[in-house]
């Protein structure tokens, strides 16, 4: 049972993060439509499947100028602010490029040392200028709960604007999963799709926010098998755990990474978050271990799919990115296109482009 939007306005910032997330999902929607994109709890088979189609139609509409005229008409009248105080190149320049597809006029914020923060204000204020000038607010930053605060104090105001979590810090990376989503659908159309397959996940575990994102976004998939494979150090958080437990989803854990990825359809690499140590704890960590290198190629299945969201280290060795079966790349471009699909279903255009 979800509590009510305006039960929900009365609680204090602690008591709202403290609610369990399905009780204030209703917080973040609008009449049942998706309002601020800030967990992957929010997402559901049929607004995946939806926000797919509307991806692939932009796509194919985007391939002509006369098509791509006709998207930029759409959002013309909105403008978005990018609020990346976090380090990042592909999330960000794909956020921006799908705003310009759509029309959207663009600002941003790079760094705290710009903005007024660095004077001492409050996050509140600062909060509510950005939503002063902007139509959507779109932000990374390296705090958990952080988007969800804003959407808490914005959506209280006169003028909430929809948020879109980018990144927050170690929690959640919600549209790298939708993306990852997207092109794992496409990787697997003709073959049974998303279901019934075997994703290894790959590194940094625990800190690693795009995996966690996928796998709560990849409960709405029937008969999923993960296999969790990282140093010690580095496993998949208790939470998570609890999650996959509570939902009947099956899991292994292992060090073993050459002899588990044989078996899976999926394997999904990823790099050591080390910005996140505090006495450089992972320093001493043997990673070699869990990286993928040309050798593993022949013991991987023929059709299985390598992706990773990147940045990479070492990895995947870049030998690699020419196997047909490496997605990474693909990924990254996935990721404009669902984004601009995701901007287009906030903002309740998609049934023209569908129709387009
Ligand atoms: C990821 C992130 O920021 O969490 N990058 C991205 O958005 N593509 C992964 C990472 O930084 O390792």
């Amino acid at each position: 049972m979800q509590t009510k939007s305006k039960d929900l306005k009365k609680l204090s910032w602690e008591e709202f993060y403290n609610t369990p997330l399905d009780k204030k999902l209703s917080y973040f929607a609008e009449n049942n439509h998706l309002f601020d994109c800030l967990f992957s709890q929010q997402f559901n088979r049929k607004n995946i499947d939806h926000i797919f189609s509307v991806a692939t139609k932009i796509r194919t509409i985007a391939k002509s100028k006369e098509g791509l005229d006709w998207l930029q008409t759409l959002l013309s009248h909105k403008r978005a602010m990018l609020y990346f105080i976090q380090p990042s190149t592909r999330t960000f320049l794909s956020f921006q490029s799908a705003c310009y597809i759509l029309g959207l006029k663009v600002s941003e914020i790079r760094s705290t040392s710009t903005s007024s923060e660095a004077k001492g204000e409050s996050l509140e204020d600062t909060v509510r200028t950005f939503s002063s000038y902007t139509d959507l607010l779109i932000m990374r930053h390296f705090e958990e709960g952080f988007a969800e605060k804003t959407a808490w104090l914005l959506n209280k105001t006169k003028r909430p604007v929809p948020i879109i979590n980018g990144g927050s810090g170690k929690d959640q990376h919600p549209t790298q999963a939708l993306l990852d989503l997207y092109t794992l659908n496409w990787a697997f159309n003709d073959k049974g799709g998303i279901d019934n397959k075997t994703i290894a996940m790959v590194g940094d575990l625990k800190r690693g926010r795009t995996v966690r994102s996928l796998t709560y976004l990849l409960k709405n998939y029937k008969n999923i098998k993960f296999v969790y494979i990282s140093p010690d150090y580095l496993r998949i958080g208790e939470d998570i755990k609890h999650f996959l437990k509570k939902h009947r989803m099956k899991y292994i854990e292992t060090d073993d990474m050459k002899k588990s990825i044989q078996d899976a359809d999926a394997i999904y690499m990823t790099r050591i978050q080390d910005e996140y140590d505090i006495n450089h704890e992972s320093k001493d960590i043997d990673y070699s271990k869990f990286h993928l290198k040309k050798e593993h190629l022949k013991l991987i299945k023929k059709n299985a799919i390598i992706m990773h969201p990147l940045p990479r280290r070492d990895e995947i060795e870049h030998s690699i990115d020419n196997d047909p079966r490496a997605m990474y790349w693909r990924q990254e471009r996935n990721g404009m296109w669902i984004r601009a699909a995701l901007i287009a279903h906030i903002f309740r255009i998609e049934g023209s482009i569908l129709y387009y």
